[in-house]
């Protein structure tokens, strides 16, 4: 694709998405975004077992409790939902919001970027400048893109049989985030 075609593709998604809250009624849309955003996007840095246990994991009833833990955004184009990000206190020390559920159906136009500013925005007003992010190997240069650093590596527990490699990442706000949502 020539880089002309690609930005007018970014502005189209620009000019055509629409960022509204995720309600329970669209998590069978959500599992389908993020199993199919996994595969493609995230299977070169997992193994077999790792991605396995994900997928299950997002079919299980248990995906519910956790999206349902999080306050999550979703964005549109039309009818079809093209991304998710969200946000929530982080449990390690509470003083800063954790950015989770960050995948995109048609990666490469900016997508990603919105909706982290989005939800980046929701959490700076409810008080929180210290951002973190658990962000799977194929993810980093999406999060340093944006301001993050890696802070350390290690391991995030998503259930008892669910341990994803990470890089643990850090952003600090120092200027208010413009969200698109009023
Ligand atoms: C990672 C992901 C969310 C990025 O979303 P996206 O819509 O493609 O990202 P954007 O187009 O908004 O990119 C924002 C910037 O990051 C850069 N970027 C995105 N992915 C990149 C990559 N893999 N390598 C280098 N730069 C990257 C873009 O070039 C862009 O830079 P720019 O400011 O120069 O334009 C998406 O690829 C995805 O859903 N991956 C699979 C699921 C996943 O791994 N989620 C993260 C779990 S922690």
């Amino acid at each position: 694709m020539s880089s002309s075609a690609g930005a007018s593709l970014s502005e189209f998604y620009d000019r055509r998405l629409v960022i509204a809250p995720i309600g329970f009624d669209h998590f069978a849309d959500v599992r389908n975004l993020h199993a199919s955003a996994l595969r493609e996007g995230a299977a070169s840095v997992l193994s077999e077992t790792e991605l396995d246990t994900l997928l299950n994991l997002i079919k299980s009833p248990r995906y519910s409790d956790l999206l349902l833990q999080e306050e999550i955004y979703g964005g549109w184009i039309d009818d079809e939902l093209v991304g998710t990000a969200s946000w929530h206190t982080n449990s390690d020390d509470g003083r800063a919001a954790r950015i989770s559920w960050v995948f995109v159906r048609h990666p490469g136009f900016g997508i990603g970027r919105r909706l982290v500013t989005e939800v980046e925005a929701r959490a700076q007003h409810s008080g929180f400048n210290q951002l973190a992010v658990s962000a799977t190997a194929n993810a980093i240069p999406f999060f340093e893109r944006l301001g993050y650093q890696v802070a350390s590596r290690g391991v995030r527990n998503l259930g008892p049989e669910c341990a994803l490699p990470v890089a643990f990442m850090r952003k600090f706000l120092l200027r208010p985030v413009r969200a698109r949502l009023s």
